[in-house]
């Protein structure tokens, strides 16, 4: 059965209430919309967690850095509710702008330290906007839990220091990364691919794995680093705004994976930005 979709936030607040008093549990996926598989396998680990499950659904223009970019993100409302209907979820909850933005709306949240690396860096701006909308769609839906993809593992680690710090009664569940058959991490941007470009992606995830094995196998970081940006711009990616390897936990740079690590990557392709990371076996 579909779930009802709520747009104004009295509506929102009037179904969670009773949820609340009853002490139920109440997870909440935040989304673009757009859906994919990776969003899915969020929904069902909010399902099998919570005895509640919301599904936002907001294309946040404070976390693109261009309106162009804004403009061409895809929007999918229909299909989105009918890809969720089969998971009997409690509520979709799609706010429009003046929900979330009144006039007037005048606050910011930032998080030092971990937005100052990678996309923090080539997205200025972009992770205010993400803590924003995530902070206000925390204390929209009162959920006790949270569920995002480890696709976006800077984002991941961004709200968890958000959430910690604001001491907002939330728990956020990082969830693996779902990937095409070819190894491409789902994101709704594929969707913006031509066919040839889609096929030429998964070079990313295939030049990421070699430089991941490498660096377990305690071989020079840099010289696959080098090596695997060569390739892929003989493949056609246009640039590569990084390849680096990372602590998990404050994401501060490594040569070699001392500690638990990740290999993140972003990279352009056809005008599209792809991201990816994948976890290097110390
Ligand atoms: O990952 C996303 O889709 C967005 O950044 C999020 C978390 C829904 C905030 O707008």
């Amino acid at each position: 059965m579909s779930a009802p979709i709520l747009r104004g936030l009295h509506d929102l607040r009037a179904a969670t209430l009773p949820w609340r008093l009853a002490g139920e549990t109440i997870g909440v996926v935040p989304t673009m919309g757009a859906l994919h598989d990776g969003h899915l396998s969020l929904v069902a680990a909010a399902k099998a967690v919570c005895t509640r499950v919301i599904v936002t659904i907001f294309v946040n223009p404070r976390q693109f850095g261009s309106p162009e970019d804004l403009a061409r993100y895809p929007r999918t409302e229909e299909a989105d509710a009918a890809k969720l209907a089969r998971f009997g979820i409690d509520a979709i909850y799609v706010p429009d702008g003046d929900q979330m933005y009144p006039e007037g709306f005048a606050t910011t949240v930032s998080v030092s330290g971990l937005t100052e690396v990678m996309d923090g860096i080539h997205r200025p701006g972009h992770f205010e906007g993400v803590a924003t909308v995530v902070a206000k769609l925390f204390a929209q839906t009162a959920a006790t839990d949270a569920f995002f993809g480890e696709k976006d593992f800077q984002q991941l680690q961004v709200v968890r220091r958000m959430a910690r710090d604001l001491d907002i009664p939330i728990t956020v569940h990082g969830c693996p990364t779902i990937r095409e058959e070819d190894g491409l991490a789902m994101s709704s941007r594929n969707l913006l691919l031509s066919g040839r470009a889609r096929s030429l992606a998964s070079a990313l995830p295939e030049q990421m794995q070699i430089v991941a094995r490498a660096a377990a196998a305690g071989e020079g970081f840099s010289d696959a680093q080098a090596a695997a940006i060569r390739v892929l711009d003989q493949v056609g990616f246009t640039s590569v705004d990084y390849l680096e390897m990372r602590a998990n936990d404050d994401l501060a740079l490594l040569e070699a994976p001392t500690r638990p690590a990740r290999l993140f990557a972003a990279a352009w392709l056809a005008g599209v930005r792809l991201i990816d990371n994948i976890a290097v076996e110390g």
